[in-house]
């Protein structure tokens, strides 16, 4: 492997790894869940499957646990590579390879904020809705409204990183390969050497914008998990 061949850190291959098979996971089982008790906007003749729900909710669940540790990871170690303090300018730049590039990180950005907005409606969904027929509740929508939302911005997301780093980009996501300073024995020392209080400098220095989108994506992770709390019981 030459050093020209993109090169993903482990820690990001893992958690990007993780919700990339969940994610496509909970498009494909929302996507039956849909076609099982709803169908209204358009519908495949398959089968129904009655345990659909419950397999839909595992991957939820599973992605809604990985999508903190990726985020963090992502606002932080791969800041890199979303929203740039210049990003926005950039975007007038229309057609040049560095307009390419700032649209990818927008793109990613938006990753993590249609898998916000898809944890957060998703939570707030009752099992019992869609086998009575009760298709009418708010939540519902907003979560069929994000399911829409991921797949478009999964397709941008895949198509933006091919368009800025063809085949060999979207093949280093998928590789196996380690370098030696990439190696887990060295993670505990790295985690030693990592100073939250220049971590914390570094994020009040950052671009507003991305503090802010920091913020929301952190703030509806934390609000998926909690939520639900205060409205066990009511219809929504
Ligand atoms: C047409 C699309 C979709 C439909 C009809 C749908 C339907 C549902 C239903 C009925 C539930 C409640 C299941 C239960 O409580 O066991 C649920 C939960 C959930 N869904 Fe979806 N979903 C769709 C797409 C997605 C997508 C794309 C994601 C994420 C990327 C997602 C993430 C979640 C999460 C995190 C939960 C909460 C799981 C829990 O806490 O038990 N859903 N969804
Ligand atoms: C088929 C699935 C996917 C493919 C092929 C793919 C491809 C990629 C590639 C090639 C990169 C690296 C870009 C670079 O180095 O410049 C990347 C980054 C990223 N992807 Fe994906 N992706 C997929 C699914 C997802 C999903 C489901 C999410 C969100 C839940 C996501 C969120 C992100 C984010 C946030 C980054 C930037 C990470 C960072 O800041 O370190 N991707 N993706």
């Amino acid at each position: 492997m030459t050093r020209l061949t993109p090169y993903q850190p482990l820690l990001f291959r893992i958690w990007h790894g993780a919700s990339g098979i969940l994610v496509i996971g909970a498009i494909i089982s929302g996507f039956l869940v849909y076609n099982t008790f709803d169908g209204r906007f358009g519908k495949i003749i398959i089968p129904k499957i009655n345990p659909i729900q419950d397999i839909h909710g595992t991957f939820g669940v599973f992605f809604l646990i990985v999508l903190p540790f990726f985020a963090v990871y992502s606002f932080h170690a791969g800041k890199h590579r979303l929203l740039q303090r210049d990003s926005i300018q950039k975007l007038t730049q229309v057609g040049k390879p560095i307009w390419w590039v700032s649209l990818q990180r927008l793109v990613n950005t938006s990753m993590l904020i249609a898998a916000v907005l898809a944890v957060i409606s998703g939570r707030m969904m009752k099992e019992e809705w869609l086998p009575s027929g009760e298709f009418d509740h708010i939540w519902y929508y907003f979560h069929l409204i994000s399911w829409v939302i991921m797949v478009c911005c999964l397709a941008i997301h895949v198509l933006m990183s091919a368009k800025v780093g063809g085949v060999p980009l979207l093949l280093s996501i998928l590789s196996w390969k380690l370098r030696p300073e990439d190696s887990p024995k060295n993670w505990y020392s790295r985690f030693r050497s990592w100073n939250i209080r220049g971590e914390f400098n570094q994020f009040i220095a950052g671009s507003l914008l991305l503090k802010s989108i920091e913020v929301i994506v952190l703030g509806g992770i934390i609000t998926a998990f909690v939520l639900p709390l205060f409205f066990s019981g009511t219809g929504g």
